[in-house]
């Protein structure tokens, strides 16, 4: 893994393969290793970069609140400090999805395509925000235990859950590896996201949404509605997979995201 300063903070990230930038903007409270089977999408014609956000994995800490668009802002920094000035697609997941928003709200310019995936426009209710509070409030007291506890049956789709046991316990894992103040403060940032519904029809880039048929936290009900309202929007379900798609089925996730990106290289 590779690693450089921003604002005298260090982001860790992986950098390979040639070509269109693809920046995989990892879930909520994972890290780049949720890309891994994304791996093979890296070749002569793509460069995939996968950081690690701030406060997760061998990213330091940005604050005890970092909102959605300073974690946009530093995905710009590490793209400026990589020397990356053509247009990159932006694939993120869910909380990646809501940063991706904001990174389209503020660097529209530097986007060339958009992938989001198990993501939501919406913002949180005023309990579900409260509950975010709460629980980041008591993963700096307790660690990030009952977060995942809690998390995990929800983000795994049924059919990971009953037959790779082996993933849900490497995600947890990962999730247990996480400083407790980064979480809790990804978590701060995500309960004041702004509402993005009625932006969506303003989104000019082609984009993909990609949504778990399994997925119970971001339901495709809600994602095919959201990827409706983006102009041109191609919309596509992940069968056997929950709300981390790109890990759970990789291989209808990359099929997905080769056709997407073949078609935007004919385009340009
Ligand atoms: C994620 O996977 O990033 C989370 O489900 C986002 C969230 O908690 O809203």
């Amino acid at each position: 893994m590779k690693s450089l300063k921003l604002n005298g903070r260090d982001i860790g990230y992986e950098d390979f393969g040639q070509g269109r930038p693809l920046l995989l903007v990892h879930g909520f409270p994972l890290d780049h290793t949720m890309w891994s089977e994304q791996h093979p999408l890296a070749s002569e014609r793509v460069r995939v970069i996968a950081p690690d956000l701030p406060g997760f994995g061998r990213s330091s800490l940005r604050g005890d609140v970092v909102t959605m668009e300073q974690f946009a802002d530093d995905l710009a920094g590490l793209l400026d400090a990589l020397g990356v000035a053509e247009p990159i697609v932006l694939c993120g997941l869910s909380m990646g999805g809501y940063i991706a928003f904001q990174f389209w709200r503020k660097y529209a310019a530097r986007l060339g395509a958009m992938i989001l995936c198990d993501t939501r426009a919406a913002t949180d209710s005023p309990d579900a925000a409260t509950g975010r509070r709460v629980m980041a409030e008591r993963v700096q007291r307790e660690g990030p235990a009952p977060l995942i506890d809690s998390m995990l049956p929800r983000v795994l789709g049924a059919t990971t859950q009953r037959e790779r046991p082996q993933l849900v316990e490497s995600l947890r894992g990962v999730m247990m590896s996480n400083p407790p103040r980064g979480i809790a403060a990804a978590a701060r940032g995500m309960a004041e996201r702004p509402d993005m519904t009625a932006a969506l029809a303003e989104i000019r880039c082609p984009t993909l949404v990609v949504v778990g048929a399994e997925d119970a936290a971001s339901p495709p009900a809600e994602v095919r509605a959201m990827a409706q309202s983006i102009p041109g929007a191609r919309y596509i379900e992940v069968p056997a997979a929950g709300h981390l798609s790109p890990l759970e089925n990789p291989a209808a996730f990359n099929a997905a995201v080769t056709e997407f990106l073949e078609e935007v290289a004919k385009r340009h």
